[in-house]
């Protein structure tokens, strides 16, 4: 086993690092660079098919979830066009609105989770366009679905899922890329677009080096008990996806919210004893949520933030700080959530935790 480790004491730490090459793998073939667009030929649809969509209806479960808000996000600012996530059970239990206008997207790293399988069953029955974002070559919902998008992630074997999310997040992008391109966006947008995804191996690449000085930070949060994680916009989800991955291997209670629903409730648990994870990095809402974090801060809660590299004005507002390369917020998904895995990751390790096998967690569920 160590072997398959490569050296890593852990599968997760090994994943971790794997990003920047299963991101390359991820993306290899599928972008267009002189046209400024995608290449999906496993959608199986002519450009012009893809813009007579309604809507773009995403499902999932846990990480996978969690990256179809990334894709939700992108494909209604890309394309203006309507966009929703779902959870996999919620919708296969409410008798869901879907019909032929709509194209389905469900995802999932192994193809075999019980809840996303029977919304693709639902989503077929009723008639919608269903299309897979899926790892595992001939998984049960790759072959349900019959067309869609495999991941080429490599196998991923710790529980605690990384490189899929990253993975996922690179894919959605090209979604609303090509959803964009037959809609709204001009060409030069589109080149644009794609240069920033090529870059995005580079970016994680960068954030990988921090790796020794996340191990410090991580020192400071191994007693801790609970913790809030909070962002905006295209940061909620890294929000939900940062608290999930604590949650899930180190067992820490971590809570993801959006920035702005904190006054809403929240905040009346914040103290000296429950520290928030901020993502503070520059983009669309960052001052308003630096304007969050003094509000914790005025509440005594030690903050965590990710911030943009060199900007000296959100690393006052806080007590550490992950920086990270500058890059627009819908890069910034991937960027920050691998900042926040290596966080997770030294947590869960320096309180001695099972990290590749988590209790009560399984890589695939199969029961609904
Ligand atoms: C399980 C795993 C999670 C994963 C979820 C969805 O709960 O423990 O890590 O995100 O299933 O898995 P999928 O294979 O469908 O992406």
């Amino acid at each position: 086993a160590a072997a398959g480790k490569g050296g890593y004491d852990h599968y997760m730490l090994k994943e971790i690092f794997e990003q920047p090459e299963a991101i390359r793998n991820a993306i290899r073939g599928r972008i267009d660079k002189d046209r400024g667009t995608a290449i999906l030929s496993g959608l199986g649809l002519s450009p012009r098919e893809l813009v007579d969509f309604q809507r773009l209806l995403i499902v999932g479960c846990g990480t996978s979830l969690n990256a179809g808000l990334v894709g939700e996000y992108a494909v209604e600012s890309f394309a203006a066009m309507l966009a929703e996530v779902e959870q996999a059970a919620e919708f296969r239990y409410r008798n869901p609105i879907v019909g032929s206008k709509d194209l389905v997207i469900a995802i999932s790293q192994s193809g075999e989770t019980a809840d996303t399988l029977a919304a693709v069953r639902e989503a077929i029955d009723k008639g919608a366009l269903v299309a897979g974002l899926v790892n595992v070559v001939g998984s049960t919902i790759a072959r349900e679905a019959g067309r869609g998008i495999y991941l080429h992630a490599g196998p991923e074997i710790s529980v605690a899922s990384t490189k899929a999310f990253t993975c996922q997040v690179s894919v959605l992008l090209l979604v609303a890329l090509k959803l964009a391109r037959g809609r709204r966006m001009s060409r030069d947008e589109g080149v644009k677009i794609t240069r920033e995804i090529l870059g995005i191996p580079a970016l994680v690449q960068q954030v990988l080096e921090k790796n020794d000085a996340i191990a410090k930070i991580a020192n400071n949060f191994i007693k801790c008990e609970h913790m809030f994680y909070i962002g905006r916009g295209y940061m909620y989800p890294v929000a939900l996806e940062g608290a999930l991955k604590m949650k899930e291997i180190s067992y820490i209670h971590a809570e993801a919210y959006n920035a702005a629903e904190l006054k809403h409730g929240p905040i009346a648990l914040l103290d000296g004893n429950m520290p928030v994870v901020a993502l503070m990095n520059r983009g669309p809402g960052q001052e308003k949520t630096v304007g969050n974090v003094e509000e914790c801060r005025a509440r005594k809660a030690p903050v965590l933030g990710v911030i943009t590299e060199g900007d000296e004005e959100a690393k006052v507002a806080c007590d550490w700080t992950i920086e990270v390369p500058d890059c627009p917020h819908y890069i910034a998904t991937i960027v920050c959530t691998v900042a926040l895995q290596l966080f997770s990751y030294h947590v869960a390790r320096l309180r001695g935790c099972s990290i590749d096998q988590p209790r009560n967690l399984a890589k695939s569920v199969t029961v609904e």
